[in-house]
């Protein structure tokens, strides 16, 4: 059994994250800023016992397969739709994430994307760049109004609520569609259960807090695009997946609906020649729903304290696979190899 487990992480973290792993660990960090291949994944995590990943990191079959000693993936993020953990709890991986912690930042960019595509922000500001600001006029860059309008917010989990509390200093009106009903939410947030044809048919704002799985891949696709209102605005800050991207261009080209704010795209990054970029109708950020700098950090520690509290035995609640605790127990029991 080693001395100290040996932990591979795949970018260079913000805050004292890296130097909590190293008090107990033998840490090696990606150098780069891109994400490492696949190969070079492959490669560093062949002798490591614990990961650090992120959502730019595929950690699939192949890369599970080449990782014999690898017994924990701590993902630095919510989301975990990057990792296959089918495969990894059948070969006693445990995966855990960062919940929680970026809840209210998450929910900040959401509805900052709400009023930059309603009321025009970023085209506004390349406007003004490009010269075109030449008088205050009576109808120049009109939108909607935010206050009073109604927001459809499907998946009303940690962010889509702190995104429901937003929303009600706005005085909106508030929809949510999700897997099930949920009764203190709707008490808390006075907003009310709607499926999603009728969420979709009656907000103007629809905002996407939906994880992505096989089930919610392309969720919103051209049926769903042609039930919202022209006037409609469309957010999606949780994976761009669960949106068809074709179908919401063609809708945003034909005016079918009038807005997106989208900060996550499929592929990320989106490619320079990607039809959305010439839409102005679109606003479009490099997914940085999370990104303050102490929200950051404090993903950074608590993945760092995940990976730790793994390799010490510990099954704590960011566990994904929890159901594995049993046999994976038996797996370390004899120590790390
Ligand atoms: C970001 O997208 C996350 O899942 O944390």
């Amino acid at each position: 059994m080693p001395d100290r487990p040996r932990v591979f992480v795949t970018r260079n973290l913000p805050g004292d994250a890296l130097n909590l792993l190293r008090q107990t660990c033998e840490v090696a960090v990606w150098p780069g800023q891109l994400p490492p291949s696949p190969d070079d994944l492959r490669r560093e995590a062949a002798a490591a016992h614990g990961l650090l990943t992120l959502l730019t990191d595929r950690i699939d079959a192949a890369l599970l397969a080449a990782a014999p000693k690898l017994v924990a993936v701590s993902n630095m993020a919510t989301g975990y739709d990057n990792v296959d953990v089918a495969e990894a709890s059948r070969r006693l991986v445990l995966l855990s994430r960062t919940p929680g912690v970026l809840t209210e930042t998450s929910a900040d960019l959401a509805f900052g994307l709400l009023l930059a595509a309603a009321r025009r922000i970023a085209e506004g500001d390349r406007y003004v760049r490009a010269g075109n600001w030449r008088t205050w006029g009576p109808e120049i860059m009109l939108g909607p109004d935010v206050h009073g309008a109604t927001l459809g917010i499907i998946g009303l989990g940690r962010i889509g609520a702190a995104v429901a509390r937003r929303a009600a200093g706005f005085g909106m009106r508030i929809l949510y569609h999700g897997r099930s009903r949920q009764p203190q939410a709707e008490k808390d947030l006075g907003a009310a259960y709607a499926d999603l044809d009728t969420l979709l048919a009656q907000s103007d704002f629809v905002t996407i807090h939906a994880a992505l799985t096989e089930d919610t891949r392309g969720l919103i696709g051209a049926r769903q695009l042609a039930l919202m209102k022209p006037s409609a605005i469309l957010i999606n800050t949780a994976r761009g997946s669960l949106v068809d991207q074709d179908a919401l261009y063609e809708a945003l080209r034909s005016g079918a609906i009038a807005g997106a704010a989208l900060d996550v795209t499929d592929p990320e990054p989106l490619p320079a020649d990607s039809p959305l970029l010439a839409l102005d109708n679109v606003v479009i950020t490099p997914h940085i729903a999370s990104a303050s700098f102490a929200t950051r950090s404090e993903m950074a520690r608590l993945a760092a304290e995940n990976l730790l509290a793994s390799l010490a035995g510990d099954v704590n609640d960011n566990v994904v696979n929890p159901e594995i605790a049993g046999d994976w127990r038996s797996r370390i029991s004899g120590g790390l190899q």
